[in-house]
């Protein structure tokens, strides 16, 4: 998760983005290097700019999709761990239990790139750091609000804004607010760097008074197998981003998802399509981003 970087590290994170997406092709850092990308859920963004990421850095990339490897069901996930590392210089996996994650890193003995668990989705949020900066040209001071449900990528944009000292509001409904675990991280960093700050609020106004970027993200994850449509479209609504929650941000805010959308649900067609939003911006700066991180793992490696 995000908790593992450091303030400089996640900075130089983005400066390394920004550079990638300068000289798109410019490095073969992962020359001669195999990576195994191990999706147990479907992906547009993720699984392509890995793929992509990868090959333009020189490497070999190879798509484990569930049901083409054994993983967790007809051999343990230690055995696969342990087995993948002797053939593959890192793994970078979405699994529908975080849990796979620690038992792939804690077995195997190449790097681990968490690319969205049921709790996190840190890659996401790195791209999404990114954008923020290059639309507001700083990150410490700016109000980023989160509107909906207290997911994995409100978990990880809660710490990533706490690293950058953002002022991070998360307007959710009662019951769901963000991992326990995740805002006692963000607090922990937030008095660490004496640096931004973390409200929790059930009052989507609260959220968006004056705010520099509103977030939002699906009401059901695709880790949700329990919630129930009727129940969800029955709290949610008041979290919706749309033209009326816009207003009462600054002039200048930006809007971010991190797709796929559910239009009309959590944001309106009006604000996704609108000149605030920067949806497609965050999803390029997948690309960007996650070639950062590689160069974060290799270049610390060596
Ligand atoms: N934002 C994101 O992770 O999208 P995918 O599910 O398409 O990868
Ligand atoms: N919260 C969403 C994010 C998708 C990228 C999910 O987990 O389904």
């Amino acid at each position: 998760t995000l908790v593992d970087l450091e303030r400089n590290d996640t900075e130089n994170i983005i400066k390394d983005a920004t550079y990638f997406k300068e000289n798109r092709k410019a490095s073969n850092l992962l020359k001669d290097k195999n990576i195994a990308l191990i999706f147990e859920s479907p992906s547009t963004r993720t699984r392509i700019s890995f793929d992509i990421a990868v090959n333009e850095l020189g490497g070999h990339s190879l798509m484990l999709n569930t049901g083409e490897i054994h993983l967790g069901k007809k051999e343990s996930i230690k055995d696969t761990a342990k087995v993948l590392s002797r053939y593959v210089d890192c793994i970078v996996a979405r699994v529908k239990n975080h849990k796979t994650l620690e038992e792939l890193a804690e077995y195997g003995s190449v790097p681990v790139i968490n690319a969205l668990s049921n709790l996190s989705h840190p890659c996401q949020i790195l791209a999404d750091i990114l954008t923020i900066k290059e639309h507001k040209n700083k990150l410490k001071g700016l109000k980023l609000s989160y509107f909906g449900d207290g997911n994995n990528v409100c978990n990880s944009l809660i710490i990533g804004g706490a690293l950058l000292g953002m002022d991070v509001y998360v307007a959710t409904p009662k019951g769901y607010e963000p991992n326990a675990m995740f805002v006692r991280s963000a607090m922990e960093i937030i008095d660490k760097y004496g640096e931004g700050s973390l409200t929790l609020t059930n009052d989507p106004k609260e959220g968006a008074e004056d705010a520099d970027v509103l977030y939002t993200d699906v009401w059901i994850s695709m880790s949700d197998k329990n919630k129930d449509l009727e129940e969800v479209l029955k709290i949610f609504p008041p979290y919706q981003i749309n033209e009326k929650l816009l207003s009462y941000a600054k002039n200048d805010a930006i809007v971010m998802h991190c797709l796929p959308a559910n239009r009309g649900m959590e944001i309106t067609d009006e604000v996704i399509d609108g000149k605030q939003s920067v949806v497609y911006d965050e999803a390029e700066n997948r690309l960007h981003a996650q070639k950062a991180v590689f160069k974060y793992i290799f270049s610390e490696k060596q």
